[in-house]
């Protein structure tokens, strides 16, 4: 959840101090904070509260702030949410100086004609936008007056899913400016019985630890979470909140019953989970783009994933691959047993699989079908088996069949209904309206696969959710004429760590009893569950528990009709469309419920026809700008668009190739004392130099003793500037006169040009002019020695002349990885690159980048170049020791 006020931060703050030359007076221009820290930009947030609500998985959540603008003019205040985008906004309130200005979902065309008038009479308009993987992004502003108060409220519900084997609850937290009163509170309520309930904060530290409670009893559970104002602070003199990141709340409910009915207020739910059935053996097939497009990381990733997916694959399945490009190959005619030769052979397949050539869909898919109906017809398969098709392309169909419709119906005819097709869309050249109306017409879904070092991870886990099918044909019945507008009843797989959900009216119902039977084939024999509930005991226990929203079967209900509905309409035409289209809308606009054919509409009391603010549902496809985003949300400076370029660890350079979607690293293996040209630029004049420090333990007959960077030297000569930074002290020197700060501190500098800021015992921010932004984070080590890492999120007002260790890869340049094969660590396969005219062997590997979270960092995947980065590097790495760490003399490159 965010709640942004717009923060010109402390560069603000500072304006219009000393302007002569640079650090001429420290004092005044290192002011510490001195403002109230409660006010930024003359807004004060006295209360930021996060709610919610679920009762038996259907989570009701309202997030209200509070501000008031206390500068002496008019001031424009933000409000922005972050919530799940499987969440409909239900509500919306704007409340300024006591008068409340309430949403109203509206159908989509009538609100777009307010809106469109309010943008063109100057009003305030808000929006909601797809902002990475799982969340939307709902965001609003105003214009308050001097003095004047503003509350938000805004309001979302969701039905959570199981998934794998636990409920989730996602909460973005992101306040950006310290609160007086902020809190999230979660009450859980689950007629089963709560097992587990957990929170998992990745902004967590001991202190917070204290005032994060989870507790759970019964049928209940609470979570709560309320900060002081000086908890939230980034450091003990920092006017920066450290709450920024995840909340996320999983739990899970008692199974001892395989299932679950509710019945309240003339409407009835079903959760059916049955745990402890054996798994069905499954054929599957792989059908896998292997087009030109899918070269470099993206087909590294996939092998990775196959390779993981084979490792799990159980004895009794069987299984085959169909490569399709331009045209189509498989790995086996048939499908093959999971025997250990055979699992083998199929590892050994996958290492070369090679990317080239067009995309045939159409033939790739209907080869797969092929096989799976003709190893039934056969009987070459298990009786009792299941065959599951996963597709996976990262582009559209463009040899052979390449209309989509044909391919649909092709598909379609092929499966007869037989069995699920799940179809993966990696990355955002796929068509992905198209993978997604094939897979749900074929009992499949759609996945994207984000383009990401996590790639691999993603379709692991997408397997991992449809790997153990422990019914087939699932059918949920109830009673006959009892019952009305039931949502979907009979699906064709269930799967372990998922939930069947059932909802629907009760008409004309007089008996006391509720009985629900659940048919379905196992991997043994059939099998029938029934369920009965007692309808006067279940509204007796429900009526104790005051704090559950009374009408949740109804809307939980809504919420999972409409969802089907919308489902439904993307592979429905002409009358039928509309009349699913119609439906849903009715249902939307009856529930307040902001869906793809609804928006929200925030009026005036007075004046009905007004627009101030708008909610849009965003539909898929729309491309999140992750770089931009996570920069921005972790450290306060404007988000480069720039590649990264870093070195850090023992060191460790990692070069990204962003148009290879890729990264190189490599290491320097060099004594301590020795000092490194990271980057020169001839035409700026900008240097940055390292020296290499070892690890402390004296220890050192070993010969494999671990060097890192421990200090680092930046030079800009048209300003005079140097910068020393050691994992002790940070020195400035300006025109001769020198300033030391200790990695206690937290300032800001600014002159002119230059500007940095050091975030207490984390890291250091250095920006020069605009376009050039490093990073340096300090890894403080306990024991064990303390080291440095440096950042290059900025480089393009650099010259194309830069050089360096690092620098050199500034510009954009090519290679080319190819024969992936396995490696002497069966984790790291082995290639061979092209680069800079070397042909290299080269290993994937892993590096840590600790810009965001500098204790852990997050991991980055690359091809490790060996040998001090021979061959990638310009000459040897020794052409680039320098004598000393302020040493800018040009190099001889
Ligand atoms: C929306 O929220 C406001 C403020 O809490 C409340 O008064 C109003 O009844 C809500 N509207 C709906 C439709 O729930
Ligand atoms: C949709 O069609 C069904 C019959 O197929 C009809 O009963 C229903 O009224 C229609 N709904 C709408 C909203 O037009
Ligand atoms: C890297 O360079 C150092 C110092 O020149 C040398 O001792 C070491 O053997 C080199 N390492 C490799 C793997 O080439």
């Amino acid at each position: 959840m965010a709640l942004v006020l717009r923060l010109c931060i402390f560069l603000t703050l500072l304006s219009g101090l000393g302007t002569s030359h640079f650090l001429i007076n420290p004092l005044r221009n290192l002011r510490k904070r001195s403002l109230p820290d409660t006010i930024v930009d003359g807004i004060e947030v006295y209360s930021t509260k996060i709610n919610c609500k679920v009762t038996s998985r259907f989570a009701h959540n309202v997030v209200t702030t509070k501000a008031v603008n206390r500068a002496d003019t008019a001031k424009e205040v933000f409000f922005d949410v972050e919530l799940p985008k499987t969440a409909f906004i239900t509500n919306f309130t704007l409340t300024i100086d006591g008068v409340t200005y309430p949403g109203n979902v509206k159908e989509k065309e009538v609100a777009k004609k307010q809106y469109e008038k309010a943008v063109s009479q100057g009003k305030t308009a808000g929006l909601v936008k797809a902002s990475g993987r799982k969340l939307e992004k709902f965001t609003v502003s105003v214009n308050v007056a001097a003095g004047s108060e503003v509350t938000f409220e805004l309001t979302y519900e969701e039905l959570l899913k199981l998934h794998k084997g636990k409920y989730e609850m996602y909460i973005k937290v992101q306040p950006k400016q310290l609160v007086n009163n902020f809190e999230i509170v979660a009450d859980i309520y689950e007629p089963q019985g709560i097992k587990e309930l957990n929170a998992d904060v990745s902004f967590i530290t001991n202190d917070l630890m204290n005032v994060l409670t989870t507790s759970f009893s019964g049928k209940k559970g609470h979570v709560s979470f309320k900060p002081t104002f000086d908890q939230q602070r980034s450091c003990p003199t920092c006017s920066t909140s450290l709450l920024n990141g995840d909340f996320i709340i999983t739990y899970d409910v008692n199974r001892e019953q395989p299932g679950n009915v509710q019945v309240v207020n003339g409407y009835f739910v079903h959760f059916f989970a049955p745990q402890n059935l054996p798994v069905v053996p499954k054929n599957v097939v792989f059908v896998i783009d292997v087009s030109g497009s899918m070269s470099g990381r993206k087909l590294v990733q996939t092998k990775e994933a196959l390779l993981k997916i084979l490792s799990d694959v159980k004895k009794d399945d069987f299984l085959n691959f169909i490569l399709f490009s331009s045209d189509v190959r498989t790995w086996k005619e048939n499908l093959v047993p999971a025997t250990p030769e055979n699992l083998k052979a199929a590892e050994e397949f996958v290492h070369q699989i090679q990317a080239t050539g067009g995309t045939n869909i159409n033939d790739g898919l209907l080869r797969g079908i092929e096989m799976v109906n003709k190893a039934r017809e056969m009987g070459t398969v298990l009786d009792r088996s299941t065959s599951i098709i996963i597709m996976l392309t990262d582009g559209e169909a463009n040899v052979g069949e390449s209309r989509v419709e044909k391919i649909q119906e092709n598909v379609r005819n092929a499966i007869g209904g037989k069995y699920p097709l799940y179809n993966l869309g990696f990355g955002y050249d796929v068509n992905y309206n198209f993978l997604e109306r094939m897979a749900l017409e074929n009992n499949g879904v759609a996945r994207r696969i984000y383009e990401d070092s996590d790639a691999n991870l993603q379709m692991q886990g997408f397997y991992d959710e449809v790997a153990n099918p422990l019914l087939i044909d699932v059918d949920l019945q109830y009673p006959q004429n009892a019952i009305s507008d039931i949502t979907q009843n009979n699906y064709r797989h269930f799967y372990e760590g998922s939930e069947i959900v059932v909802a629907g009216k009760l008409v004309d119902f007089d008996t006391n009893s509720f009985i629900a039977d659940v048919k379905g084939h196992g991997a043994l024999n059939d099998l029938t569950f029934t369920e009965e509930v007692d309808l006067k005991e279940m509204e007796k226990a429900l009526e104790e528990q005051e704090y559950i929203f009374g009408d949740y079967i109804e809307r939980l209900w809504a919420y999972l009709t409409i969802e089907q509905l919308l489902e439904k309409r993307k592979n429905a035409q002409g009358e039928e469309k509309e009349n699913l289209t119609a439906q849903a809308l009715d249902l939307s606009l009856k529930y307040h419920f902001v869906t793809p054919l609804t928006s929200m509409v925030v009026t005036k009391p007075e004046d009905n026809e007004e627009a101030e603010a708008i909610a849009d549902k965003p539909g898929e496809a729309v491309k999140a700008d992750r770089i931009t985003q996570t920069y921005a949300t972790q450290l306060n400076y404007q988000p480069p668009s720039t590649p990264y370029y870093f070195v850090d660890g023992d060191p460790h350079f990692i070069i990204e190739v962003p148009q290879k979607e890729d990264a190189l690293c490599f290491n320097i293996d060099e004594k301590p004392g020795v000092v490194l040209n990271l980057i020169r630029d001839p035409d700026t004049g900008i240097t940055v130099n390292g020296e290499i420090i070892g690890e402390k333990e004296a220890s050192s007959e070993t010969k494999n003793r671990k060097t890192y960077f421990g200090k680092l030297g930046i030079i800009d000569p048209r300003i005079d500037l140097k910068i020393e930074v050691t994992t002790q002290k940070i020195t400035l020197w300006s025109g001769g006169r020198g300033n030391s700060f200790t990695w206690m501190d937290s300032v800001i500098i600014t002159e002119n040009s230059l500007s940095v800021t050091i975030n207490r015992k984390k890291n250091m921010v250095i920006s020069i002019g605009d376009g050039v932004t490093f990073v340096i984070v300090l890894h403080p080590m306990w024991k064990k020695q303390d080291f440095l890492g440096l950042y290059t999120v900025d480089s393009h007002r650099m010259s194309t002349q830069t050089h360096g260790l690092l620098g050199q890869f500034f510009h954009p340049f090519d290679f080319e990885v190819f024969d992936v094969r396995p490696g002497s660590d069966p984790k790291k396969p082995d290639a061979t690159m092209i680069v800079k005219n070397n042909k290299l062997i080269v290993t994937r590997g892993s590096q840590k980048d600790y810009r965001k979270d500098s204790s852990h960092g997050s991991k980055v995947f690359c091809w490790f170049v060996h040998d001090n980065g021979s061959g990638l590097i310009d000459g040897v790495h020794t052409d680039y020791i320098v004598p000393d760490l302020f040493y800018s003399s040009p190099s001889h490159f």
